[in-house]
């Protein structure tokens, strides 16, 4: 059987959690193949709200396995404060959650490394969650980092305490004021290694071939979104790793001739936390509505969100990059009341209209070209089937599906498991 992968399409907070959690009924297991506790996947349903940040969103369904890849990055003391956060949902975490031995660990000093980065940056700085997702990256690029495998190892402390040491004098090298307390923060570390010790480690590229092979339904969960990808995305206002499709295949051994849907996710409109470049961003009341009705505050930082109107050019590029099959569109219910809808279809670029994404997207060099749309009234939040949707909000729906030429096969009304609306 193929593997079916699920990716934000925008800047992330797309809603992810919430597809994965609807979706997941339909898979055996659940793979998570980038990122680390920078993401914050909220679900809701029977009136709980909870937010995942490492654990693979299909946590909280019976039968499904969940299984941490070697493209994610772990910290275990957040790690740890995760699973202590689902005890009282009282889960079998043991048998349903599997870590790749090959996933890096997040050492205290690379959130210090990533303070410090953030800092000597001034103005500059990416708007990084800061929970030292660049560095752990860099490490494992530099071929220098620590796995979640060498926890196992009898020399896993001497390689540790080598690592941390450099980390110590890098973070004097960027003489900025950063206080911390080393000892008090590697004890938290090495007591939720203790924990992590607890769950079962795996070859995951294996063991997810051999599901495949037993016809096992695997879905891959991305995290952020394709415009944070570190190739692909507004560079160098991005995150450490490949949000896009090919993360997948990289960040679970999966070969990309198995890939089968590809299903991309987008908000009606358009949000961006952090610094960084965003055409379509608002800076008047429509914009301050959004994020007040859509609660456009980071579900890792409290950080609010910045709004703006739905980029077509930007999402056209996502599809393309992504082999999407199937689309989903979130918080439709947030764009309830406004008078007239905006979607940029094209850009003004350096004078000339292009309808692709260019190398460069700061204001200076792109101006958006915007289509208007007639606004509804209706609340959507109570509605359960496609044909109750509002006929602006249909007309919306299918010039996106015209302009993309992918189906929009599901329109999320709510938060909730519940507010969604197959179509
Ligand atoms: P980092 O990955 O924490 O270093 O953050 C790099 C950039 O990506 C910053 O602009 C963050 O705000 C953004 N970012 C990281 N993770 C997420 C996410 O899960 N949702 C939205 N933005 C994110």
């Amino acid at each position: 059987m193929t593997v079916d992968l699920l990716l934000g399409l925008q800047w992330g907070d797309e809603g992810k959690g919430k597809i994965v959690d609807v979706l997941t009924s339909k898979y055996d297991i659940i793979a998570r193949f980038q990122g680390g506790p920078n993401a914050g996947h909220t679900l809701e349903f029977d009136g709980i709200k909870h937010v995942l940040r490492t654990i693979p969103s299909g946590i909280f369904h019976e039968k499904s396995i969940n299984v941490i890849g070697n493209g994610v990055v772990i910290d275990p003391v957040v790690f740890q404060k995760e699973i202590e956060g689902l005890a009282k949902f009282n889960l079998d975490i043991t048998s349903k959650l599997i870590i790749s031995r090959k996933a890096h660990l997040i050492l205290p000093t690379h959130r210090l490394l990533d303070a410090a980065s953030e800092t000597a940056k001034g103005k500059a700085k990416i708007g990084s969650t800061l929970k030292g997702i660049g560095p752990t990256y860099m490490d494992k690029t530099g071929r220098n980092g620590i796995r979640v495998g060498d926890i196992e190892l009898a020399d896993f402390k001497e390689r540790y305490r080598a690592l941390a040491d450099k980390h110590e004098a890098m973070i004097n090298f960027y003489n900025v004021n950063i206080q911390y307390n080393l000892a008090e923060l590697e004890k938290e570390f090495f007591e939720s290694i203790e924990d992590l010790k607890k769950l079962t480690f795996i070859d995951s590229e294996e063991y997810l071939y051999q599901a495949q092979k037993a016809g096992k339904s695997i879905l891959a969960e991305g995290a952020q979104g394709s415009l944070l990808d570190i190739d692909f995305g507004t560079y160098p206002f991005v995150t450490s790793s490949n949000t896009t499709a090919a993360g997948a295949c990289t960040g679970l051994g999966i070969a990309p001739n198995q890939i089968g849907e590809v299903y991309g996710i987008f908000k009606a409109y358009t949000t961006r936390v952090g610094s960084g470049p965003f055409p379509t961003e608002l800076f008047d009341e429509v914009g301050t509505a959004m994020a007040k009705i859509g609660n456009e505050f980071g579900s890792v930082t409290g950080r609010q969100r910045r709004c703006g109107w739905l980029d077509l050019v930007a999402l056209k590029y996502a599809v393309q990059v992504n082999g999407v099959t199937q689309l989903m569109m979130m918080k439709g219910d947030v764009l309830s009341g406004f008078d007239t809808l905006k979607v940029a279809t094209s850009y003004n670029y350096k004078g000339n209209e292009i309808s692709h994404l260019p190398y460069n997207i700061e204001e200076e060099n792109v101006t958006p070209i915007y289509k208007s749309f007639k606004g509804w009234e209706a609340d959507l939040t109570g509605m359960t089937t496609y044909d109750q949707l509002p006929v602006e909000l249909k007309e919306y729906i299918q010039f996106i599906e015209d302009e993309l030429q992918i189906p929009i096969k599901i329109v999320s009304v709510g938060p909730d498991r519940k507010q969604t609306i197959m179509k």
